[in-house]
């Protein structure tokens, strides 16, 4: 019989930095999930990737000196690295460079065309000469360009269109009659909403830059950087050309994106998935962010959590297991050092890490390490079983809704059920007394149980403590089989073995210092393009008269508060001359200073008093300091 399938992505993340802990978050969501549906016998694909294309990366490419292509190439090689510290499951990991992805964008664009839902337009929006980039309305800020701060003018360039607007219907009727397809409810009905005020085509090319994959009928564009990545979900099964992959997974079972993205998956994508009459993914989940106190992460704030520090301190899965419990999907939540701290020295060291170690440390000690079969039920038994069986069918349920946080909290009322177990049955007392080692026993066999049930729930999320947890318990050659979970007295006869704390218990404060230690320093704020005039000639310059000379004197203007009058010495010639530097500079800051002069400025009269030169100062746009200069008085600069 052939397995039934399962398909699920993450967004495909730009390269044009490392990923910090809010990227992690979907990573870690869809890696619990494909873990989870494997366990449970699917045939599962999970995909991730990059988004590598677009004028973004192009600029950041070229602030650093590099080709686009070397950029990313190294960016997306940290990427996998991370991925592979996190030990993410993906099946395949899409690079929207690679030639297999931009062959087929270019088939998707053209059946798109010949199906005559791509035409040839003119595209209006506000743009900045300098960087060569068009921005709309609600990009621009203040009439400025939103990278540079330089203005903007509104200009035109001709540019393929997709016919959104012909989608419309459809995609009002796909929201009002199809819930599932987008969720949560918050999303699907502001994208209703969205829908219902009309759509405009879409602007699918650009020409003001070359980084993307060309537009096939028309080389001067390339493809808008929206339909090449959201592409990646079919280009990677093989679409249009390798329809057997395709066929087999598609259509998704699930799109796994955060909540500003929600619109081009649920809008634009499906849209461009009719034009092809290719059916829809099942369901489009918006997840939320992951804040902190001073609002979004961001590189050039300088506060972004750095997830691979946090791994080399706690370990993969006391991450994986904060951001799965903490977070509830679709909502944002907030980060805090604290937060994490105390959810991974509760839950994992106190609740987990304590269970585990103190029920291989009793079977140790009471039965020279070799675990015990069940000898009949006693007091207490049957409640622990009955919740360590009923566990499995709960994390199915919260799986179905995406519930990873309710999933673990089910696991966790097992942790603690089996906890409250050795305080009610004491074996401490139990094994004083020869007389109840049957009952000793069969507690120790019990609680063994409940731990292996523990250690298959735990799989999907932390596949590495499950390991670890079976290894103690002797059974690390056993397959995890999730049906497993609904059986008890499996085990008799393991030899236990203690290992290291599966979580070492954390202090608080020490890790709290530590943390702020670690924090990244705010990045350099970025500086703004250093701006040149128009060419000159030699000639154009060897008609300025640049000489150094000394100020003898210097007073405020009379009349203008903004000036200063000097008196200053050139060779053999003393002049006046007025700057307007009274903002920066006292009359006794000025006094001694050897200067630049202009010396051939044409004279002027400024407020009535003369001006014949003019002092150089350097600007940094906010202030301005004195070119000074050891040279002899009189001297020519040139
Ligand atoms: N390249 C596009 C996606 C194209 S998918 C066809 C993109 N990339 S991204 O790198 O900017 O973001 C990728 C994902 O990371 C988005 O879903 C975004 O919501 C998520 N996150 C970025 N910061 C986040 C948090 N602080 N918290 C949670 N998720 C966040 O958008």
């Amino acid at each position: 019989m052939t397995k039934k399938t399962y398909y699920i992505s993450t967004p495909i993340y730009y390269p044009s930095s490392n990923l910090h802990i809010g990227h992690t978050y979907c990573t870690v969501m869809a890696d619990a999930m494909a873990r989870f549906k494997r366990l449970a016998g699917y045939d599962v694909m999970f995909l991730t990737g990059t988004d590598e294309h677009g004028q973004k990366i192009q600029k950041v490419a070229d602030e650093k000196g590099m080709s686009p292509q070397q950029h990313v190439d190294e960016i997306v090689e940290g990427i996998k690295e991370l991925w592979k510290t996190m030990e993410i499951s993906y099946d395949d990991f899409i690079r929207t460079t690679e030639p297999r992805h931009i062959k087929r964008v270019q088939n998707i664009f053209m059946k798109m065309y010949e199906k005559g839902d791509i035409y040839k337009g003119e595209y209006e929006g506000w743009y900045c000469t300098p960087c060569e980039a068009f921005w709309t309305e609600t990009q621009i800020e203040e009439g400025k360009c939103p990278d540079c701060g330089r203005p903007v003018e509104k200009a035109k360039e001709s540019a393929y269109f997709f016919k959104l607007s012909k989608y419309q219907d459809r995609l009002i009727d796909l929201f009002e009659n199809n819930p599932e397809f987008l969720q949560p409810d918050t999303r699907r009905n502001e994208m209703l909403s969205f829908a219902r005020q009309g759509l405009e085509d879409l602007c699918i090319s650009r020409s003001s830059f070359n980084w993307g994959i060309p537009v096939p009928i028309d080389e001067k564009h390339v493809i808008y950087v929206w339909l090449d990545a959201l592409s990646n979900y079919i280009t990677a099964l093989g679409y249009p050309d390798e329809p057997e992959k395709f066929d087999k997974y598609w259509p998704c079972d699930v799109h796994l994106v955060g909540k500003e993205i929600v619109r081009f998956h649920s809008i634009i994508w499906p849209a461009m998935l009719m034009s092809l009459d290719v059916p829809l993914p099942k369901k489009v989940l918006g997840h939320g962010w992951i804040l902190l106190e001073g609002g979004k992460m961001s590189k050039s704030r300088g506060n972004i959590v750095d997830p691979v520090k946090l791994i080399e301190r706690y370990g993969v899965d006391a991450l994986k297991y904060f951001l799965l419990r903490e977070y509830t999907f679709g909502q944002d939540g907030l980060y805090t050092n604290e937060v994490m701290l105390n959810r991974m020295n509760f839950d994992l060291a106190n609740d987990l890490g304590n269970l585990v170690s103190r029920t291989v440390a009793m079977i140790e000690k009471y039965n020279g390490g070799t675990l015990p079969p069940f000898k009949g039920e006693g007091e207490f038994d049957a409640d622990l079983k009955a919740v360590a069986l009923g566990a499995a069918d709960k994390v199915e349920a919260c799986m179905d809704r995406f519930s990873f946080s309710q999933a673990l909290e089910e696991i966790w009322i097992v942790v603690r059920r089996t906890n409250k177990y050795i305080d009610e049955t004491m074996p401490w007392v139990l094994a004083k007394d020869e007389s109840t080692k049957d009952r000793l026993d069969t507690v120790l066999h019990n609680l063994a149980e409940a731990i292996r049930i523990i250690s298959i729930l735990i799989y999907p999320f932390m596949h590495t403590t499950s390991k670890e947890i079976r290894k103690q318990l002797g059974i690390w050659y056993a397959d995890v089989a999730w049906e497993d979970a609904f059986r008890f007295n499996m085990m008799s006869g393991e030899t236990v073995k203690k290992g290291d704390p599966i979580f070492p218990r954390l202090d608080i404060e020490k890790e709290l210092e530590a943390l702020a230690a670690l924090k990244d320093e705010p990045a350099e704020p970025e500086a703004a393009p250093t701006e040149f005039k128009p060419e000159i000639t030699i000639e154009d310059f060897e008609k300025i008269d640049l000489k150094v000379g000394e100020i003898l004197e210097c007073k405020k203007h009379p009349k203008a508060d903004k000036l200063l009058v000097s008196q200053v010495k050139i060779g053999t010639d003393t002049r006046q001359i007025v700057s307007g530097v009274a903002k920066y500079y006292t009359p006794e800051e000025m006094k001694g200073k050897k200067v630049i002069v202009v010396a051939n400025l044409k004279p002027i009269s400024l407020r009535g008093e003369e001006s014949k030169g003019m002092i150089l100062f350097a600007d940094n746009g906010e202030k301005l300091a004195f070119v000074t200069t050891d040279a002899e008085n009189g001297n020519s600069v040139n």
